[in-house]
This record gives structure tokens, sequence and C-alpha cells, in this order.
């Protein structure tokens, strides 16, 4: 049997005397868009950092691939095959889109892809090129990324993310601050990147979050309130109460 791309068991951890996140388990199946949806303060964001390695968890386990990694480092999780973005942007904005990214697919190679520089660089320069393309940044290649709408920023930081070939994408929050036709543009983009990656999203528009994901898990006060097919999770009466009553 194939395991899951992301297994989380009881993950937990408390800060102070505060239970951020609380005896939380699912699970992200290959090639499919989880979406983590909560109010604010839900422990969506914390949840992250114990996946990613941000953070130790004080309970649980973190599996990805089948292999446990719960105490990995950021780095070791990023040679295991995941990548996160941040909900405040992340880029080098002294450097134009295409050196973003350009760096992006030299350095996070994994290890086990370390060819002759000369090679590794041409990858980087064809990855680059592709990643322009698919993210519609071309035309924006030798602009500053800190001149780019937030928009393309944003769309630019998620290329950052996936030039390192993951397996797993992390993205927290990633319409946060766009505009409809961005949100709408990124929300196509995202759908596009299951054919490569798997997308774990914490996502706060909820219209984004019923078209786009193939399975939701409800956070409330550090745990898991429910989980299930979008439409499930909505009309379930103890989401209701707990989210969607104060929206
Ligand atoms: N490093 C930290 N130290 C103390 N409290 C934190 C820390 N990070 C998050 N929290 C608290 O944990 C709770 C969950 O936060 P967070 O995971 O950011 O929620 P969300 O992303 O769902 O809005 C909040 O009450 C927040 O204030
Ligand atoms: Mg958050």
């Amino acid at each position: 049997m194939i395991p899951p791309v992301l297994d989380v068991r009881g993950l937990g951890i408390s800060f102070g005397g505060l239970k951020a996140v609380d005896d939380v388990s699912f699970s992200v199946e290959r090639h499919r868009i989880t979406t983590i949806i909560g109010p604010n303060g839900a422990g969506k964001s914390t949840l992250f950092n114990l996946i990613s390695g941000a953070l130790t968890p004080r309970n649980g386990k973190v599996m990805i691939d089948g292999v446990e990694m719960t105490r990995g480092s950021a780095e070791q999780k990023k040679a295991a095959g995941l990548s996160r973005s941040f909900q405040i942007t992340n880029l080098f904005f002294e450097l134009t889109v295409a050196e973003n990214l350009r760096l992006a697919a030299q350095l996070l190679e994994p290890p086990t892809h370390a060819f002759l520089p000369i090679r590794r660089s041409r990858r980087a320069m064809e990855k680059t090129e592709r990643m322009l393309e698919r993210f519609r940044l071309a035309h924006r290649r030798d602009e500053l990324a800190g001149n780019l709408s937030h928009g393309d920023q944003r769309r630019l930081e998620i290329a950052v993310c996936l030039a390192s070939e993951p397996k797993l994408l992390l993205l927290d929050e990633p319409t946060q601050g766009m505009s409809h036709a961005d949100t709408q543009d990124t929300a196509a983009l995202v759908r596009g990147l299951t054919e490569d990656v798997t997308v774990l999203l914490i996502e706060h528009d909820i219209g984004l979050v019923m078209n786009l994901s193939d399975h939701v898990v409800v956070m409330h006060q550090g745990r898991k309130l429910a989980e299930g097919p979008p439409k499930v999770v909505r009309s379930d009466p103890v989401v209701q109460a707990a989210y969607f009553g104060h929206h």
C-alpha cells in the first residue's frame, strides 16, 4: 500500500497555557488539494510550522511518504520533499524575477540532484524559463521582485517554492490581500499544480475553498473540528455553528 504524502497523528504544541494545536490527525493524499480552514487563531499556521519543521511538536507524529520525520529540521523536511510558502512574502526584493527563480532552482535542488556545476546551472536556467511561462511572469522577468504587484509577488513566491520540485507544497493563505481577479488567477494556477505536486493549503476565502479543495480540514481553537469533502464539511451543523456562523 502506498502511504499518503503526509500523515499527521495526534499533533500538539502549547504556548504557555494555550494549546495552539491539540491532538490533530489527518492525512494528505497524493495529487490532491487538501485545505485547512478555521477562524483566526485556530492554529492553522502553527500546524504548518509543526509540519514544516519550523516548530518541534510536543506530541504526536509527522510522517512524510511513510517515513517518520516528527523531529526533523526544516532542512531535513525540505530534503524529504516538502516546500513551504510563508504568509509573509519571502522573496529577494532587490533581485529580478528571473534571478529569484534561478537562485531557488540552483540552491534548493536536493543534494541527490547535484550535477556538475555547469550542468546544474543549465538545468536551473531551463527550469527558470518553464516557471516564468507557467506562472505568467515572463514579461516581468527583468523587473525587481520588489516592484511587482502584490498578486505577482505571491505567484512568484509559489514558483520559487516549486523550483525545488517538492512532493508536497504548503501554501499559507496564498490569496491574502489579493484582488478578486488575482484570487481567481491564483486558484486556477493552484489547481494546475496538482499534476506535479500535492498541495496543502490554508485559505480564508470560502468560495475558493469550496471550488478548489478535494478535502477540507476544519480547525477550531487548536483542534480538528471536522474533515471531509468540501460540501459535506460545509453542511456539517457543528462546523456551521463554530465557523460559518461568525461569517
Ligand atoms: N510563537 C508563538 N508564541 C505564542 N503564541 C503563539 C505563537 N504562535 C502562535 N501563537 C498563538 O497560537 C494560536 C494559534 O495561532 P495561529 O496558528 O497563528 O492561528 P491561525 O493561523 O489559525 O490564525 C493563537 O492564539 C496565537 O496567538
Ligand atoms: Mg495563520
